[in-house]
């Protein structure tokens, strides 16, 4: 309670000091200084990568790995995995491979495991801006985001699959993707990836994605990753958490540009998808910020694609005996599974059916 009423008294306190009401400082510096490539909103690819972000919720390991899902199949047809990435204490999974129709490594992380959903909202209401962004003046994130990517197994293990595709395939460019929490982590995977090889070969796209940082994180985020589009979709109550107070806008969390809202309109069999495209701040009130975000359901289907382990509960890990020959484990138990790159997918499969019938 004690937070609480210390929370109020700094709102209170900033609605009488901030009353100028500063933009984010991004912009401004658009407006003189050379032109910065902006992320154009592509319907097709978001089709596309929207299904990597489904696909990596995928629990059984060896049908990811050899791209044989449910989900594996489709607009992503023919993707190599490079290296499937488990952390397997805090239930995190991530893929990294080549999708040769896009001539780009797309990159993939999955969101919340949790069992219950509810919880895992209600939880975000509470989180705090609770560490410094290392090496920018006053940006703040949320550790346990930060954490889940700069902190675990999925870091080097992405990093690694990234100079591996590019010792393959030369510079080419990478996708970063994800969805919910999965898209916090992609964000902050694309952001260390732009800082290593240039913004211009980097893109990111997340779809319901909660906010991660304050103004000054979001504001340099802009800046090193301007290639980014986040989707929301309709009342998707994650990407308005954790809240944002718009006369506080310095101080609490503040999502990074460029949103694409999509909303339905029309009445009865006339309803049709609007896929708005949101100004560069960030929080533009005629986006999604301007509906009471309060849906579960539109959190768990983008694009008419389900966003969700198949099953939902614990963290399981399903994996065929014939798939360990690919697996390395280290010593807290994580696991990853690579791929020699020079050996195509169906090569993989009948090598996994040869190891089968030898077992
Ligand atoms: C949109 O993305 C698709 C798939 O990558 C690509 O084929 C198409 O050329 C892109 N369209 C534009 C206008 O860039
Ligand atoms: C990273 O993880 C280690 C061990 O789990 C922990 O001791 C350390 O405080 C963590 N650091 C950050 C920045 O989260």
């Amino acid at each position: 309670m004690e937070k609480r009423g210390w929370m109020i008294v700094a709102i209170i306190l900033c609605l009488i000091i901030d009353s100028s009401g500063r933009e984010l400082k991004v912009k401004a510096k658009h407006t003189h200084q050379h032109h910065h490539h902006i992320a154009t909103y592509n319907h097709t690819l978001a089709r596309i990568l929207v299904e990597y972000a489904s696909a990596v919720y995928m629990s059984d390991l060896t049908e990811l790995f050899t791209w044989t899902c449910s989900r594996c199949d489709h607009l992503t047809k023919g993707f190599e995995i490079i290296d499937l990435i488990i952390d397997v204490k805090r239930c995190l999974q991530a893929f990294v491979g080549v999708a040769k129709d896009l001539n780009a490594i797309v990159i993939a992380f999955r969101g919340t495991q949790e069992s219950s959903i509810q919880n895992w909202v209600e939880d975000l209401y509470w989180k705090q801006l609770d560490i410094d962004y290392p090496g920018v003046d006053n940006a703040m994130v949320h550790h346990g985001f930060y954490s889940a990517y700069y902190n675990t197994t999925l870091r080097p293990g992405v990093l690694n699959a990234v100079k591996e595709a590019m010792d393959s395939y030369g510079k080419i460019n990478i996708i970063v993707t994800g969805h919910s929490m999965g898209g916090a982590m992609a964000g902050f995977c694309g952001l260390d990836l732009s800082l290593a090889l240039g913004k211009q070969n980097v893109q990111v796209m997340t779809f319901g994605q909660p906010r991660i940082g304050n103004a000054a994180f979001a504001s340099y985020y802009s800046q090193v990753v301007p290639n980014t589009i986040r989707v929301t979709n309709g009342h998707d109550i994650v990407p308005h958490l954790p809240p944002y107070y718009h006369y506080f806008r310095q101080k609490t969390y503040h999502h990074f540009p460029r949103e694409v809202w999509l909303y339905n309109i029309g009445l009865g069999s006339l309803i049709y998808t609007v896929e708005k495209v949101c100004d560069n701040s960030g929080e533009d009130p005629k986006c999604s910020r301007s509906v009471a975000g309060n849906s579960i359901s539109d959190h768990l289907t983008y694009y008419g694609v389900e966003m969700r382990c198949e099953t939902s509960g614990t963290c399981k890990i399903i994996m065929d005996p014939r798939i360990s020959a690919f697996v390395r484990k280290d010593l807290d138990g994580n696991l990853v599974l690579s791929r020699d790159l020079s050996a195509p997918n169906l090569k993989l499969i009948t090598e996994l059916d040869d190891l089968g019938s030898a077992l």
